[in-house]
């Protein structure tokens, strides 16, 4: 499914800083700062000095390797990475990766869940096929990441100490915030966005709100439901409180969900179909792919039943649930929102 073109250059590389378990590992690896198409020299260098012939791969750094690197690559800032991993007493890895193809190892899945963060590649972009198999299921704590085998002799470890471990969550996905945040966001509860999600400038998600993996909101957006996995949200959208977009990864729903420009999802409503631009659905009413919704005329007269299907990703909806018949109606959406300049603007 890769879009980019592999290029005789790498795909992507990145160093980084990571937690293996007991038997060595990977539990999740921190990219400070992922390089996305690098250029062919830096390529020749990094593989040159790394013996890196082909495929997507991970190598360990030593300082030594790490002295190597800063001596050949041209970009400052990766220079000073490198300064800065020497004598790390964690684990520090290159990740090189020749082509966007399934992932195959932990270090490769969190770069590519990096870049999605850093916006360098959208949503439904990127392959991510085998991405469960590749994230171990961690216990995720104040003292960082604990492989959940491990969990038991670190919380007797702790305590013993006089502590408290801390387990926000045990889940595959940390949170985003943890390794990258994307500039121009505000984040009102910093768990409700995992790492992978792609939150453009100018975006608010506010308590309530959820951003998933591969998932994502152009900017600028208000975010106070929830954005499933693959569904990407076009710029001037507002998700109201507790609005849902239907998933693909359970539940039986098949189509990957597009909100166009200017939408308003109202509180507690939610959609099973894409919706193209300057679209309104009224709170509280869930709109499915199957829903049979009566189409409205300009004058409000009835013109036919269609599925909801039929009208995906169709501009200028308006769905309402009749509150006197309980029919649901669409007609042509007058009065598309707009995000309130002053919020998103000063991000
Ligand atoms: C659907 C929605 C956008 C319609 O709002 P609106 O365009 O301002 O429409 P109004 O409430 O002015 O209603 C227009 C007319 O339709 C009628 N109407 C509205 N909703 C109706 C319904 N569900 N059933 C029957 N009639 C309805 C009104 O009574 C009014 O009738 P009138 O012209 O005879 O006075 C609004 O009800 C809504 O759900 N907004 C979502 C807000 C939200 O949740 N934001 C996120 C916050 S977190």
């Amino acid at each position: 499914m890769a879009l980019y073109m592999t290029s005789p250059n790498l795909f992507s590389f990145a160093f980084g800083i990571g937690t293996q378990n007991n038997q060595g590992e990977w539990l999740e690896v921190y990219y400070p700062v992922p390089v996305f198409q690098p250029s062919a020299a830096d390529t020749q260098k990094l593989s040159d000095v790394l013996g890196h012939a082909e495929g997507n791969k991970e190598y360990a750094l030593s300082n030594d390797l790490l002295d190597q690197l800063a001596d050949v690559l041209t970009d400052s800032r990766q220079i000073e990475i490198l300064g800065m991993l020497k004598d790390s007493v964690k684990p520090c890895v290159a990740c090189l990766l020749a082509s966007d193809s399934p992932i195959t190892s932990t270090p490769e899945a969190y770069l590519k869940l990096h870049l999605l963060s850093h916006r360098h590649i959208l949503p439904n972009q990127i392959d991510l096929t085998d991405i469960f198999a590749q994230l171990p299921t961690v216990a995720w704590t104040n003292e960082g990441a604990i492989d959940i085998d491990e969990l038991t002799d670190a919380q007797i470890r702790v305590r013993a100490g006089g502590g408290i471990l801390e387990v926000s969550s045990v889940d595959k996905f940390p949170k985003m915030t943890n390794y990258v945040v994307p500039e121009g966001v505000r984040i009102a509860h910093t768990a409700r966005v995992r790492l992978g999600a792609y939150l453009g400038e100018g975006t608010t998600v506010m308590h309530e709100g959820f951003v998933n993996f591969n998932a994502g909101a152009i900017g600028p957006n208000m975010i106070e439901g929830r954005l499933s996995q693959g569904v990407v949200m076009q710029a001037g959208s507002d998700l109201g409180g507790s609005a849902s977009t239907m998933g693909t990864l359970s539940g039986g729903g098949s189509i990957v969900l597009t909100i166009g420009k200017d939408c308003l999802l109202g509180a507690n409503a939610g959609t099973g179909i894409p919706l193209g631009d300057r679209c309104t659905i009224e709170a509280g009413l869930y709109i499915t792919a199957g829903t049979a919704v009566l189409l409205l005329d300009e004058n409000k007269a009835p013109v036919k039943v269609v599925k909801a299907r039929e009208l995906a990703g169709q501009n200028d909806m308006l769905f309402i649930r009749n509150s006197q018949t309980g029919v649901v109606e669409c007609r042509t959406n007058q009065n598309a929102i707009k995000l309130n300049a002053a919020l998103h603007a000063n991000n």
